[in-house]
């Protein structure tokens, strides 16, 4: 069968829905121990699927709110009671929150030591588990703390997929929307209308998002200019999820927020860089279909623009965001004012309203 496998300067993203290399690689490298992160959620549908033979399990609570400083101390006191040294592996096995907080947490602990990625849901394979951004949130802001790190290598496995409750099917979506957006117009036809994939298809489709990922990161790794174009939809995006996770009982998951995000900086995109009509109205009515609304009126712009003022990409006290000239053409570096985000959120109430 034809290698998918990815190879990357530093690491390679292993194609491989039955783990079978990770033991491979595990045993060449003669690390002296090995901690597994989990939270619940993974640690009853996703560990049972490691073929990993001895380790020691580190458990967290699943969600947004755990990825902060009072957990990464209580995963560094387990470190150390139990005989972590710079030549320990540290595996995540999780979503997003795991693998970014993982990797801070083991990056950090003594100067570091290595880490392997088996993202398991659908967001986490598509993005956050490849590029090296590792952080934790802080105060309002999200991943506020954090550094740039590669991991040792990233395990994809579309074997995790059985059990994934369908909302983190979606959350997964908007990473991948947001990808054909910024840079492949023809993955935006091809995806905008599919339904009932297969895991092949599921396969097929997380390959060409970690192929466009791998473009951007390799050009830019630090996030100096191209790698910018990936916050598409993240400026107004964070801020509300943010507010969400402080807020609301349900917060609203990751990509839901970005959702939100995209088709307020979507219409953005069509006020200040005279994006076609057509191209917003094929957005919006498209991600629309995919996502239900959020009662957007029940947040204060004021909140809203205070914790956008916290955003990694801002320069010089002006809040910067991506918009797109059209659909594959986003422009960095574009500085919004209060007035527009409050443009924004009437639009997409609007949009919700027809
Ligand atoms: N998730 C955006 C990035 O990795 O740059």
């Amino acid at each position: 069968m034809k290698n998918k496998d990815l190879n990357l300067e530093h690491y390679t993203i292993f194609i491989d829905p039955s783990l079978q290399r990770l033991d491979d690689l595990i045993t060449k490298k003669k690390y002296t121990s090995i901690f597994v992160l989990v939270d619940e959620n993974t640690k009853k549908h996703c560990l049972p699927k490691l073929p990993v033979k001895a380790f020691q399990l580190i458990e967290i609570s699943s969600g947004e709110s755990f990825k902060n400083l009072q957990t990464c101390g209580e995963i560094w006191d387990f470190l150390l009671k139990n005989g972590a040294d710079r030549k320990s592996l540290f595996i995540n096995l999780g979503g997003g929150v795991i693998g970014d907080m993982g990797g801070f947490a083991a990056s950090c602990f003594k100067r570091g030591m290595d880490f392997i990625n088996i993202p398991t849901t659908l967001l986490s394979q598509v993005d956050a588990s490849i590029g090296g951004k590792l952080a934790i949130d802080f105060k309002f802001a999200k991943n506020l703390i954090g550094l740039f790190k590669d991991p040792t290598a990233v395990f994809i496995s579309t074997g995790f997929f059985d059990t994934l409750p369908a909302n983190q099917f979606k959350n997964g979506w908007a990473e991948i929307f947001k990808h054909a957006l910024i840079y492949n117009p023809n993955l935006w036809e091809e995806i905008k209308s599919l339904e009932n994939l297969k895991i092949d298809d599921i396969e097929r489709i997380v390959i060409r998002n970690l192929e466009i990922k791998k473009a951007v990161v390799e050009i830019d790794p630090f996030e100096k200019n191209l790698r910018k174009i990936l916050n598409f939809g993240h400026t107004i995006g964070h801020a509300i999820e943010s507010l969400s996770v402080e807020n609301d009982k349900e917060p609203l998951l990751h990509g839901e927020a970005i959702i939100i995000g995209m088709i307020c900086e979507s219409f953005l995109s069509s006020k200040l860089l005279n994006m076609p009509q057509s191209e917003l109205l094929d957005i919006c009515t498209t991600l629309k279909k995919h996502f239900t609304e959020y009662d957007l009126s029940k947040i204060s712009l004021d909140e809203v623009w205070d914790i956008m003022m916290y955003d990694k990409k801002n320069e010089d006290g002006k809040i910067l965001c991506v918009l797109l000239e059209k659909i594959g053409k986003p422009i960095w570096d574009i500085p919004l004012q209060k007035a527009d985000v409050e443009s924004a959120f009437k639009y997409y109430i609007d949009l919700y309203e027809k």
